[in-house]
């Protein structure tokens, strides 16, 4: 589906569209769970229409936002592409903790579009490590917890699993509150010609590892500070209508499951009235009115 957002500069000038502006890029992702990782959805599919992954890995996925936009774009371009999803589904500071629900959430989702593409691994990242060989996997999502130490080990301890012209994408490099160390990591290891940052939705980097050989790819690392511009405008547009999409499709649920709350607290309320008056009409009620007004005028004096 189209987004009705704003198109590039080059598209409303009738120009031929750039490279990073192919019809994945508009694309609207089918799921939309709670996520600070939604604008990223359209970058994400554009990644899957250039790379063509066979295997993506994400470290951190809660409700899942991230790995159905990665999962609903490959099925939609026919890809054989599968993702392993890896979570604790406890959550952490950062994220928040939370219970069984949202493993039971996700869970739902992958049974329902993605049954043979999507891997869900429950665990610590470190105890999954074993199952990939190196230089086995195209992109790997890094989005566990965000502070420097937790960062610097899932990419020590990961990137190796990417096989020479894969890369990896790095969630919120933008943060510099709350103890998020993101950024910090970024700093180090982002190099010119080989990395390229969006600042919205919290910044999302990405890395590339050994040569890039798929065009759009190279020219998204190795474009002029002007078209990193325009790159990083369009798709923050992009990101836009993600956001307010995901806002109609959650909100008004959200706003349902409110009231059907107050409905239910208000027939509630009407099933205490008529306890009350059964039981202020009932015959022991009467018969113990002269004790209760005994009572009150003892508590007069
Ligand atoms: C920011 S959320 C992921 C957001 C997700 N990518 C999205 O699209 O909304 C981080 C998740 O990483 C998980 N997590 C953090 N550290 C972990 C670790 N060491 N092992 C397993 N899971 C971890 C948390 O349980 C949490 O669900």
């Amino acid at each position: 589906m189209k987004s009705s957002v704003d198109v590039g500069t080059a598209e409303r000038e009738g120009a031929s569209a750039p490279f990073w502006l192919r019809p994945t890029s508009y694309w609207m992702p089918a799921h939309f769970p709670i996520s600070a990782w939604t604008t990223h959805g359209a970058f994400a599919a554009w990644l899957v229409d250039v790379l063509r992954p066979q295997r993506i890995v994400e470290l951190g996925t809660h409700y899942g936002y991230s790995c159905f936009a990665f999962a609903e774009a490959a099925k939609r371009l026919g890809l054989a592409t599968t993702v392993d999803a890896l979570d604790s589904w406890e959550g952490d500071d950062h994220a928040g903790h939370y219970g069984q629900e949202v493993f039971d959430a996700v869970h739902a989702v992958v049974e329902a579009d993605y049954p043979d593409r999507v891997r869900m691994i429950r665990g610590l990242f470190a105890q999954s490590r074993h199952l990939f060989d190196d230089a086995s996997i195209d992109v790997l999502h890094i989005d566990g917890r965000h502070g420097y130490e937790d960062v610097v080990a899932d990419y020590e301890e990961w990137r190796s699993v990417v096989r020479d012209g894969g890369v990896i994408l790095f969630h919120d490099i933008a943060e510099h509150d709350n103890g998020f160390g993101v950024w910090r990591l970024w700093e180090e290891i982002a190099e010119p010609g080989r990395s390229f940052a969006f600042d919205h939705g919290h910044g999302l980097g990405v890395l590339a590892i050994g040569e890039i050989a798929d065009p759009p790819l190279r020219e998204l690392f190795e474009a002029d500070d002007a078209t990193a511009s325009r790159i990083r405008a369009d798709f923050e547009r992009l990101g836009s209508g993600l956001a307010r999409q995901s806002w109609l499709e959650t909100v008004p649920a959200d706003a349902e499951r409110a009231w059907a709350e107050v409905r239910r607290r208000a027939v509630h309320e009407d099933e205490l009235q008529a306890r009350i008056d059964a039981l202020t009409g009932s015959t022991s009620w009467r018969l113990t009115a002269p004790v209760r007004g005994i009572g009150r005028l003892v508590r007069r004096r």
